[in-house]
């Protein structure tokens, strides 16, 4: 361990928040373009430097929406006077030396860009002093559109202070593109509690035009943090994700939203862009929500610094995995073994070694099977049912050998698909489809996956699934399945029983409805005034 003796000057203390200017060629290798876009835009950037600066509380005032006046004061390290001086200038930083360290950013800042951006649109105060300097004095530094116009001492907590009075004072046509007062102040609140999700032990507080707007004092754990920002009851339906890479919450199978509200992605620590992650997430739940239903989800990703490339957007809102490596699997996978495992402990019976606990009753009106289960009786919408089946089956075993049929069927394909058969043949190979071109609009099957018991019809609804670029195994399921009305033997009954029961999520069809219908004796007994 180094020990620096206590009289030195700050300029021979190679201590770790020493402010640097970039070198010209590193600052040209940083991803540039606008950074203060709108109020809510410096707001990040600000909190994004406290916490940088290990702050464990963030208080924030705006008035008007940000463009009257932003605060942003922190409990952090603090600055010398010096490098207070200096972090108001371009390319000015002490989180990264050389590009080499671009490789490795652990910090949310690394281009030395914030809060220059800042003073070149407004008229600017950073009080500041550093932590342990007890008894002496901070530092002020001001700027007005650009131009530093004072630097004094000035006292102040350990800490820092932001201030941005007039935002775009000198740009008056970015100012005439900004929302209503409520349209940024609401945008400054989404991007506080962004930031606060991403950090639970920290305290987060906002007040607006004098009016306190956020109030999140340090939370234990992030579901806390949840919590306090959504409300207790969503925070506590969560299901843990348990992976060391990939973790955080999602919702169970039974809370949805309309609308993708509640998507949080942070990586390493930065928030990102959640919309990049929107197709993972909507793929884990794909054949377990109603259509048009979002779930929740809050994903930490943990990767190594080096692993993740945040240099890639002006705003770091957006950070790519080094060597093409998607996240997109990792994800998906996570979250549906949370979502099995939740279903194996909340859903339900479990069914006992192979489906043994499940004894068949009958059918009713050719559309549902009567079974116990346990203590409890069961109505299974059986298209619902085989739909399950199919879907697990397909999405298991996406390439599976084709069935060669007894003979070749010819299937007519409507105008608008005619030219896709041909842009998917590849696609539909892998299904386990077999077929060549039969004259004009026409196609010869000759063979189709193990599961399709009608080879054009599930033909054209792999086709229309590829071409809307919908979920294949979803379609096809639905289109090889059981239909309504149709009698089944006791045999295919109990056949179609017992692979139920061994779906991982059998209480729903793949379009997220319920399948399942349980009554327990005592539910009947309270129903006929028994009890
Ligand atoms: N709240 C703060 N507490 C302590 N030091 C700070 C604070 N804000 C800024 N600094 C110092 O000022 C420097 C410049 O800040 P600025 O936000 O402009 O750049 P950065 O955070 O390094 O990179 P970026 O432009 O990506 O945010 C920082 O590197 C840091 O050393
Ligand atoms: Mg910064």
């Amino acid at each position: 361990m180094r020990h620096f003796p206590t009289l030195v000057s700050e300029e021979a203390a190679d201590y770790v928040g020493r402010v640097r200017v970039l070198s010209p060629e590193v600052a040209h290798r940083i991803a540039a373009g606008e950074v203060i876009e709108r109020p809510a835009s410096a707001v990040k950037e600000l909190i994004e430097n406290s916490l940088d600066a290990g702050a464990g509380r963030v208080e924030v005032e705006i008035e008007d929406g940000g463009v009257a006046l932003i605060r942003v004061s922190d409990d952090g390290s603090g600055m010398s006077p010096e490098d207070a001086g200096r972090a108001v200038t371009e390319h000015a930083t002490s989180k990264i030396r050389t590009a080499d360290d671009l490789a490795s950013v652990i910090s949310l800042g690394f281009r030395g860009e914030a809060l220059h951006a800042i003073g070149a649109v407004s008229s600017m105060t950073l009080t500041t002093r550093r932590r342990g300097t007890e008894g002496s004095l901070g530092a002020r530094v001001r700027v007005f559109a650009g131009e530093v116009v004072e630097s004094a001492t000035a006292s102040h907590p350990p800490g820092t202070t932001v201030e941005a009075r007039d935002l775009f004072l000198n740009l008056p046509v970015r100012r005439g593109f900004l929302g209503t007062v409520r349209a940024e102040a609401n945008a400054v609140a989404t991007v506080v509690e962004s930031l606060a999700l991403s950090r639970p032990e920290v305290g987060f507080f906002l007040r607006s035009d004098g009016r306190r707007s956020l109030a999140l004092p340090a939370a234990a754990d992030l579901r806390e943090r949840i919590s306090q920002v959504h409300g207790l009851s969503l925070a506590r339906s969560l299901v843990a994700l348990g992976d060391p890479v990939v973790w955080g919450f999602v919702s169970p199978l039974a809370i949805s939203f309309p609308t993708r509200r509640y998507l949080h992605v942070a990586v390493n620590g930065r928030v990102v862009e959640a919309d990049s992650f929107a197709p993972a997430v909507a793929r884990a739940y794909a054949d377990l929500l109603p259509k048009g239903r979002h779930p929740a989800a809050f994903l930490r990703l943990e990767l190594g610094p080096g692993e993740v490339d945040v240099n890639v957007h002006p705003a770091k809102s957006a950070v790519r995995l080094r060597g093409g490596r998607s996240a997109y699997p990792l994800v998906v996978g996570t979250i549906r073994s949370a979502l099995a495992q939740e279903q194996e402990i909340g859903g339900g019976a479990p069914p006992e070694e192979g489906g043994a606990g499940l004894t068949l009753i009958g059918q009713f009106a050719g559309r549902c099977i009567i079974a116990q289960e346990g203590d409890e009786l069961i109505v299974l919408d059986q298209h619902g049912a085989h739909e399950r089946i199919l879907y697990e089956r397909l999405s298991r075993n996406p390439r599976a050998e084709a069935t060669t049929l007894p003979s070749p069927v010819v299937a007519r394909l409507p105008e608008d698909l005619a030219p896709e058969v041909w842009n998917f043949e590849v696609e539909m190979q892998a299904l386990g489809f077999r077929f060549e071109p039969f004259g004009e609009g026409a196609v010869r099957i000759s063979g189709v996956p193990e599961t399709v018991t009608d080879p054009e019809t599930a033909l054209l609804a792999a086709l229309h699934a590829l071409a809307g670029g919908e979920d294949l195994a979803k379609a096809l399921a639905c289109k090889g399945s059981t239909r309504f009305g149709e009698n089944l033997s006791k045999e295919e009954m109990e056949a179609l029983l017992k692979e139920w029961s061994e779906t991982t999520f059998r209480e729903i069809c793949p379009h997220g409805r319920p399948i399942v219908k349980r009554l327990t004796l005592v539910d009947l007994l309270r129903e006929f005034g028994r009890i």
